[in-house]
């Protein structure tokens, strides 16, 4: 039986910053965030867009009446809870109306967990094949104001559905993984913030990377030839293609090009929305699909996974057949259109506007916001959600 993605969904906030004008404004040179990180915009969320409205906003828009009723589990990797009890999977149960039979939990290991998520689907559809499983990964990446991480911030969420006889993706049985309790990147529960050590995690990354790709192909027998594209985390699009150098010579010319070529193909999306941690491979993946014009069905895509502190993971999918038209190109051409572009002096102020830390009750001005769902205020410590086309 063929396990894998069914359906990809996306959504990003509605605001966004230049990647010239920020560096500009804090006296650097524009090629260092455009070559140098490889970014161009960035995405920014309001105070009313949280891991679990970004994830609800992404998931509206590939869920039909029938993956309501067949989905009996979601799984929602992010970094930025919004609670230490309560999931975020069960908020977005509730908001996209699913089936009451289901299982709702949240996941944790920084950028990974979405793709611990994936894995799970795949178990849970292998034991239940009549059933779905909802993926989530939805983030806001924040370093702090003029910060050398403040070039790879970024907001969104990938929800994707994982069922058998997948239309986009099989999953293939084959993956490695790695864990290694390191110190790279964290959030302590006190703040708002992350804490990372730049260069040590970006030599993490391509050290993970290498490790899993080395057993894959011990494990496999197979080789760089046997891909036609390789996917990768997300925090800059300059890091995945940083990692990619390190294997190129493995491949013949033509693959190297074809390889890098499909790189290119697979940042679009990320070089206009940054780091959006759990969803970050997952939107490399839906932009390399949504943008190329040469993959068909039954090719063979890799996808490396890595999360700080810190596991990482390799594993690979067939495209399926047609899988073009399962995708909703149109609808995140207008995402993209429709942003707003924000000043560096609007960015910082929306920026600096946070929840209380003491909870107490708030309402916010909805006009700012046009998405479905958003965060309209706190009320005795309890978050409110509205979906507006419910
Ligand atoms: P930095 O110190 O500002 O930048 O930090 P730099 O000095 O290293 O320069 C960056 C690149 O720009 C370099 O290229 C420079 O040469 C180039 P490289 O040598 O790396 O190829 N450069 C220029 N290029 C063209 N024209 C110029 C110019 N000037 C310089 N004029 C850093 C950069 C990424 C470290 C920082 O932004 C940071 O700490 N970011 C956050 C951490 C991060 O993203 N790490 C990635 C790996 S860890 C990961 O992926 C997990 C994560 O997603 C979290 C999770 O798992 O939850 C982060």
């Amino acid at each position: 039986m063929n396990i894998g993605i069914d359906k990809i969904g996306f959504y990003a906030p509605h605001y966004y910053v230049d990647m010239i004008k920020l560096a500009e404004a804090r006296g650097i040179d524009p090629d260092k965030f455009t070559i140098g990180i490889g970014q161009d915009e960035m995405a920014l969320a309001p105070v009313t867009q949280d891991a679990v409205t970004l994830a609800a906003n992404a998931a509206l828009r590939v869920i039909d009446e029938e993956d309501r009723e067949k989905i009996d589990l979601v799984l929602f990797g992010t970094e930025s809870g919004i609670d230490h009890s309560k999931s975020a999977a069960v908020y977005l149960h509730h908001l996209l109306g699913l089936n009451p039979y289901a299982r709702a939990v949240e996941l944790k290991q920084a950028c990974y967990s979405a793709t611990a998520g994936i894995q799970m689907a795949k178990g849970h559809i292998a034991l239940n094949p009549e059933s779905k499983v909802l993926v989530i990964g939805a983030d806001i990446a924040r370093y702090g104001l003029a910060t050398p991480g403040e070039s790879t911030q970024g907001a969104g969420a990938v929800a994707m559905v994982v069922s058998k006889d997948p239309k986009l993706l099989a999953l293939e049985n084959e993956s490695t993984y790695f864990t290694n309790d390191i110190m790279d990147f964290w959030r302590p529960l006190y703040s708002e913030i992350a804490y990372v050590d730049g260069k040590f995690s970006n030599e993490q990354y391509i050290h993970f990377f290498n490790t899993v790709w080395e057993k894959y192909k011990e494990q496999t027998g197979r080789s760089l030839e046997d891909f036609s594209a390789l996917c990768f985390h997300v925090p800059y699009t300059k890091m995945g293609l940083k990692a990619l150098r390190t294997i190129l010579d493995e491949a013949t010319e033509s693959g190297s090009e074809r390889l890098k070529a499909n790189y290119e193909t697979s940042i679009q999306y990320n070089r206009k929305v940054g780091n959006i941690y759990t969803g970050s491979l997952y939107l490399s993946l839906l932009s390399l699909l949504e943008q190329n014009d040469r993959l068909e069905g039954g090719e063979r895509i890799g996808l490396y996974s890595y999360g700080s502190g810190a596991v990482g993971e390799f594993f690979t999918g067939i495209l399926q057949p047609n899988y073009q038209d399962r995708l909703y190109v149109h609808q995140h051409e207008e995402l993209f259109n429709a942003r707003k572009e924000v000043s560096i002096e609007e960015y910082e102020e929306i920026f600096e506007e946070t929840l209380s830390a003491d909870g107490s009750s708030t309402e916010f001005d909805r006009a700012n916001d046009p998405a479905p769902v958003y965060l309209s205020g706190i009320e005795d410590h309890k978050r409110i959600y509205v979906n507006r086309i419910k």
